[in-house]
Parts: C-alpha cells; sequence; structure tokens
C-alpha cells in the first residue's frame, strides 16, 4: 500500500470539504484577560478570546497559581507514575475526598482527563455487566461514545433529549439483562439542559444505572456550584457523575464520583486508570484550591448568568440567529464550514475577535458554527465590542440574519 499517499489524499479530500483545522497558537495573558497574545506569521498581535472554556477564568486566579508554584518547588513537576507506583500523594488523595463531597458521593476517582474518564469508566462498565444494554443520547460527548462503541454492546441511541423515544427503546430490552442510560446534564455544543428529573423516573422504572457527564456544568450551576444535579436535588438518584478540572476549575484532568464499591470497581478494573501516570501533584493541589474558591464565588456565577443574557439580548437587536437556551454556552449556527471560517478569519483580522470556528468531528457537517462563551474578565465594553464586530462581519459577509427555517434546520444530518 501506498500509505503516504492514502494520507495525503484523505487531507486533501479533508481540505477540499472545508473541514480542515488550523490551530491559532494563543497566549492568554494572566493580567490582562481576555486580551490573549497571537504569534501569527512571524509576528505577534492582540486578540480578545471569546471562545474559553476557563469559565471562571481560574486558571489565572492568584491563589490557584500560587499553590500550583508552591507545591512544584516543594514536591517538582512529574508525580512519578501511576496510581499504584508512586503516584499517589497526599493531593490526589484530598481532591478526590473534596470531589466526592462536592458531589455528594461517597468516594470519587481521578483520570488524566474527562475524556478518559468516560472512556475507561463506561468501557469497564460495558465489558463487566454481561448482557448490557446501553441507551445513549444521540449528542453524548464523543469520549461516552467511544467508551461504548469500543466495548462493542448493544447500544440504542435515542433523539436528542426525547424521553418517550428512550422510553419506547427501553420496553425493547431484555427485562433481565443490566442496563446503563448515558447523557450529559448540559449539552457542551447546544448549551441544552436534559430532562433530569424525567430520565431518573425511567432509569427506576426499568432497573438502569444512570452514568451523567457533568462536564460543562460542575463550577457554574447549582449550590457553590455543585452541578445541575445539585441544582435539582437529585444527587442521590444519579448513579455515575463525571467531571473535568479543565473548564470551570481552570485545570487539567477529570474524574467519576459515585459510590464507594462502583469507585472501587472502576479503581481495580479500569485499564484507563491503571495503566496511566497520574497528574502532577501541583495539578491536583491547584484543583483543590481552585473547586474550593469556585464553591465560594456565587457572584462569578452570577456575572456569567447576567453577561450571557447580555449577549443574547444584543444578538436579538441584531438579528443575528442564534440557539436560545438559559446557559452560559451561546451556539450561533453558520451551518457551512466555509462561511464558518471566513466570518472567524474576518472577526480576528479585522476586529482582533478570536473566535474559533467548530466543525465536523465535533458538531456534525452543515452544522457548522460559533460557540460563544464568557468569563466574569470580560467586561461591559468587551461585549460591545464583540456584537458591534459580529454585527460587521454578517454585514460584510451578508449572513443571514433570521432564524434559519425548521427546513433547514432538518437538513442538518446529525451523525451521532
Ligand atoms: C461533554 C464533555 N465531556 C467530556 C469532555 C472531556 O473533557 P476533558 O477536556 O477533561 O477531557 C468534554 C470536553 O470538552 C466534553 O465537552
Amino acid at each position: 500500500m501506498n500509505y503516504k499517499k492514502f494520507f495525503s489524499d484523505e487531507l486533501i479530500s479533508l481540505k477540499s470539504q472545508g473541514l480542515y483545522r488550523k490551530f491559532r497558537a494563543i497566549n492568554r495573558n494572566k493580567t490582562s484577560f481576555p486580551k490573549a497574545t497571537e504569534r501569527f506569521e512571524g509576528n505577534e498581535r492582540e486578540v480578545e478570546v471569546w471562545c474559553s472554556n476557563d469559565y471562571l477564568n481560574l486558571s489565572q486566579h492568584p491563589e490557584v497559581t500560587k499553590t500550583s508554584v508552591q507545591v512544584i518547588n516543594e514536591l517538582g513537576t512529574g508525580s512519578g507514575g501511576t496510581r499504584n507506583i508512586s503516584g499517589t500523594s497526599t493531593y490526589h488523595v484530598d481532591l478526590e475526598q473534596l470531589l466526592a463531597d462536592l458531589h455528594r458521593k461517597e468516594a470519587a476517582l481521578l483520570f488524566p482527563s474527562a475524556y478518559t474518564a468516560n472512556q475507561s469508566t463506561l468501557w469497564t462498565l460495558c465489558k463487566n455487566l454481561e448482557g448490557v444494554e446501553v441507551f445513549s443520547d444521540e449528542l453524548n460527548h464523543a469520549s461516552l461514545i467511544q467508551g461504548i462503541k469500543n466495548a462493542n454492546v448493544e447500544c440504542h441511541v435515542f433523539r436528542h433529549n426525547d424521553t418517550e423515544h428512550l422510553e419506547e427503546l427501553l420496553k425493547t430490552a431484555n427485562a433481565n439483562t443490566p442496563k446503563i442510560i448515558v447523557f450529559e446534564s448540559l449539552y457542551s455544543m447546544e448549551g441544552l439542559r436534559s430532562p433530569l428529573q424525567k430520565i431518573i423516573e425511567l432509569a427506576k422504572r426499568y432497573d438502569a444505572l444512570t452514568y451523567l457527564d457533568e462536564v460543562h456544568s460542575v463550577g457554574l450551576y447549582g449550590p457553590e456550584g455543585r452541578g445541575i444535579t445539585a441544582e435539582k436535588g437529585l444527587e442521590e438518584d444519579i448513579d455515575i457523575i463525571n467531571g473535568t478540572l479543565s473548564k470551570s476549575f481552570g485545570q487539567m484532568g477529570g474524574y467519576v464520583a459515585a459510590n464507594s464499591d462502583i469507585i472501587d470497581y472502576i479503581r481495580s478494573f479500569a485499564p484507563g486508570f491503571i495503566f496511566t501516570s497520574s497528574m502532577n501533584p501541583s495539578i491536583a493541589a491547584a484543583s483543590i484550591t481552585s473547586i474550593k474558591i469556585a464553591m465560594q464565588s456565587e457572584h462569578l456565577r452570577d456575572n456569567i448568568r447576567h453577561n450571557s443574557d447580555r449577549i443574547r439580548s444584543g444578538l436579538r437587536d441584531l438579528e443575528i440567529p442564534f440557539l436560545e437556551n438559559d446557559s452560559h454556552i451561546i451556539p450561533i449556527h453558520l451551518y457551512d464550514p466555509r462561511l464558518c471560517k471566513g466570518a472567524a478569519n474576518l472577526l480576528i483580522e479585522k476586529h482582533g475577535i478570536y473566535i474559533q470556528p467548530v466543525f465536523h468531528p465535533t458538531v456534525p457537517k452543515g452544522d457548522e458554527r460559533f460557540r460563544v462563551t464568557i468569563t466574569p474578565r470580560h467586561e461591559a465594553s468587551d461585549i460591545d465590542h464583540f456584537l458591534n464586530a459580529l454585527d460587521d462581519v454578517w454585514k460584510s459577509m451578508d449572513l443571514k440574519r433570521a432564524e434559519p427555517t425548521q427546513a433547514e434546520k432538518k437538513a442538518v444530518s446529525r451523525i451521532y
């Protein structure tokens, strides 16, 4: 086989569809965020970031960075191994306890990322629960899908947030087999919540385990930022909660929280936990500081809510179509990768606004969009600048102002 030709042909095809991704090298300035410095064609230019998942900006909080540096100075950088072999520091143990408390669960287990946590936990459950049938929301994140797919078990995909469809599928399942319902509390690309209560009722009726990804909700919703499950008072009814340290908490790593037997089982059997080095102790320590700050930061959550509403109101006034929701994620659909890329280029080149176009495979082909997120460091003047820049780009490119028709929305094929 001509391997070189295979890879280069695939890339040519990707480029011809307008789906080739380019990364922008952006250094987010600690003192002046959302300002950042982009290295561009050998030079530097100042940009303003409008797509960060460092939602509360805790990665740059002075107490968090101080903890990180302190622990590096005390313990060094790397962890020294897997959790089994010299990679468990007091910081890892204390962080797991804090995460368990955060979700009102008996225990928690750290992974290098929420991606690995999802993939490895679901794979382990699916491989070992004999005859298991999985029920998975069609917009579930790739990490959830990979965990299920790799285990090669029976998986029923239910229409996004459609509990009637979920129940239809549950009815067809063998009453005696184990079942897992896999879903998210807040969908990352749409910013829409799931019908938690209803899904829990179905799980109870059909004796299914519930596996919930709270990656985009933890830190931002519920009392002390304990997530949407906590906001609804449903912690006891969700069997396994997955979360990340890399978004609201501004660090890196992921985890699952559940009862102590489930966690001990995953700890003992999940390859993605057992066979990989643990996170650096400084990251675990900084996560502890960060979570404690997040728990006390209702004012930051209020700020995000207020400013997200302000952006939505501005978009409505400008008649720039976006997906209505009540979350911190504001999707502006362009339904075309080239338009999306063109608008993103114009925004950065003319206005210094950095917003990454979102393409396949993150979203289905034809459903390309911007995913706007704001942090407490964005000021009112930044919002005005952002809205004016969007307005100008919409004018320059003659982009659609009105909502897409139902037919246009339906034309978007769901690949998951
Ligand atoms: C819904 C969802 N789950 C899991 C992940 C993975 O998180 P991490 O970056 O910690 O691997 C992401 C990443 O964006 C996500 O959007």
